[in-house]
């Protein structure tokens, strides 16, 4: 694999990729999986009929959504997948082995011009900014396509992801995490004898509105909210507070300090979807500067779960003449 760029919350989507949480952040099966999977069925099939040698390049590829998609129709295809996260490469090749990955900023891409047939991205290439869309358009080859679906800003995700980063803050706003860790070693110390029990006493005083704020936040929210995190930290807690004396020290000191770099990482990814999701004004913008490369002009889509819900993507399908 090769490396180049930079990108501003990118370390917080390689830590999701580096699996270092205990709960999935975001689940798989979601309500908008079928029309993305609908999306492109249907897309790569028509492609692939006309060019079973199809270079295809999965942007911003994650784990490998879409490429998944193209395996299904094509087992034996080699796909790009280029991500900026190097462990969520590792994570594709475990999951659709024998892929040529490169590890890149999609602002500045490592491929030639016109070098791509295909070049695909499930809410990805927009994570870079909203001109890493022409630059992913600049790979594209006479004939080929470029086929995105994005997020749409004030759609379906970006409210479930606003709401989500609010209460993820709203939890590091308790300080939670610096609370417990008072208590866990007052409690250690009373155990060891080198405490008296009114300094534990304090201690789990200044603890006790934390995990009722916490309480207060999953009876408002709900046990799934923000990917299941909230839930977990509650229940970690409560029982490792509960057999205090079985624990070591050490062992809930790293427990703290891992669960303060998840609640980070979750919110600097949730922030990042928000922050990448594009208004349909700015998407026009960028749909007519890529026609002026040389692609033909086509109507901007929105995919919808129903009739009553907000949009859950953009597609954007634009062919270069
Ligand atoms: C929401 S995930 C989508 C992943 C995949 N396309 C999918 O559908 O599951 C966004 C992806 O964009 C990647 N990413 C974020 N910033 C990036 C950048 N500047 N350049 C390339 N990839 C980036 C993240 O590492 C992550 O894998």
């Amino acid at each position: 694999m090769t490396g180049t760029g930079s990108a501003g919350f990118a370390p917080a989507w390689d830590t999701y990729w580096r699996g270092t949480r205990e709960n999935a952040a975001h689940k798989e099966g979601g309500v908008q999986e079928a029309l993305l999977v609908e999306f492109w069925r249907e897309l790569l099939q028509t492609q692939l009929a006309r060019n079973p040698d199809l270079r295809v390049l999965d942007l911003a590829c994650g784990n490998g959504a879409v490429t998944g998609f193209v395996r299904q129709i094509s087992p034996a295809l080699v796909v790009h997948c280029c991500d900026y996260s190097l462990h969520a490469l590792v994570e594709l090749e475990r999951r659709h082995p024998g892929n040529l990955r490169v590890v890149a900023d999609a602002a500045r891409l490592p491929y030639a011009d016109a070098s791509i047939d295909l070049v695909a991205s499930q809410y990805g290439v927009e994570y870079a900014g909203a001109d890493a869309i022409v630059e992913a358009a600049r790979l594209v080859a006479p004939g080929g396509t470029l086929a995105l679906l994005l997020h749409v800003s004030e759609g379906a995700i970006y409210r479930e992801c606003e709401r989500n980063r609010d209460v993820v803050n709203a939890i590091r706003a308790l300080d939670i995490l610096a609370l417990a860790r008072s208590a866990f070693a007052a409690g250690f110390a009373l155990n060891a004898g080198t405490a008296t029990p009114e300094t534990f006493k304090q201690a789990e005083q200044a603890f006790t509105p934390a995990v009722r704020g916490l309480e207060e936040i999953l009876r408002e929210a709900g046990p799934t909210v923000a990917g299941g995190l909230p839930g977990q930290l509650y229940r970690d807690i409560a029982h490792m507070y509960r057999k205090m004396s079985a624990y070591d020290p050490a062992e809930i000191l790293g427990w703290l300090e891992g669960m303060a770099r998840e609640l980070d990482a979750y919110q600097g990814r949730m922030q990042s979807m928000l922050d990448a999701a594009l208004p349909r004004d700015q998407l026009l913008a960028l749909q007519a500067e890529v026609q002026a490369m040389g692609f033909a002009a086509s109507p901007l889509r929105s995919l919808t779960v129903n009739d009553h819900s907000p949009a859950a993507a953009w597609a954007l399908v634009m062919q270069r003449r």
